[in-house]
């Protein structure tokens, strides 16, 4: 039985991938990534529910309805990630410990990559190892709240 609920958040332009920039973001699409994740969820008997949109305000929603829903939220909030106060805000908000993640290592590419909004306020964050962040973020998590509860 799966006592924790984890929701996946995908940013804009992630919706492309396999077809965009696969030199950086590698051919595996969001729809097979999501898969992988709700199979690494039955094996730690987590139950994953994943969303993308390429909207600020349709992320921010979606941060508030997760209150009293799910225990860990994983974002990759694409290039949100290093513009949106309204994102970081909505996760300080709802204190639902969150992990961030990235395909690519952010720290290795345009300067104005190097900064994220969401980091501060997340409890970890895991960035350059392609589908294996999220991967290692939802693990990551899972572990931190069964240690907590
Ligand atoms: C990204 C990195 C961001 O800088 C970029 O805007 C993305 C994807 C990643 O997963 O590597 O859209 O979050």
């Amino acid at each position: 039985m799966s006592d924790i609920s984890i929701l996946v958040l995908h940013g804009p332009n992630l919706n492309l991938l396999g077809l965009r920039e696969p030199e950086i973001y590698g051919s595996t699409t969001l729809v097979q990534i999501n898969q992988t994740l709700r199979l690494d969820g039955e094996g730690l008997q987590a139950n994953v529910i994943c969303l993308q949109s390429n909207h600020e305000g349709v992320l921010v929603d979606a941060i508030h309805d997760a209150r009293q829903k799910y225990q860990g939220i994983i974002i990759n909030a694409g290039a949100y990630t290093h513009t949106s106060v309204a994102i970081r805000d909505a996760l300080t908000a709802v204190e639902i410990p969150t992990v961030e993640v990235h395909l690519s290592n952010i720290y290795s590419r345009e300067e104005f990559r190097h900064h994220s909004y969401i980091a501060p306020v997340a409890i970890g964050q895991i960035s350059g190892f392609g589908t294996d962040s999220y991967r290692l973020g939802m693990q990551a998590l899972v572990n931190y709240l069964r240690k907590k509860n």
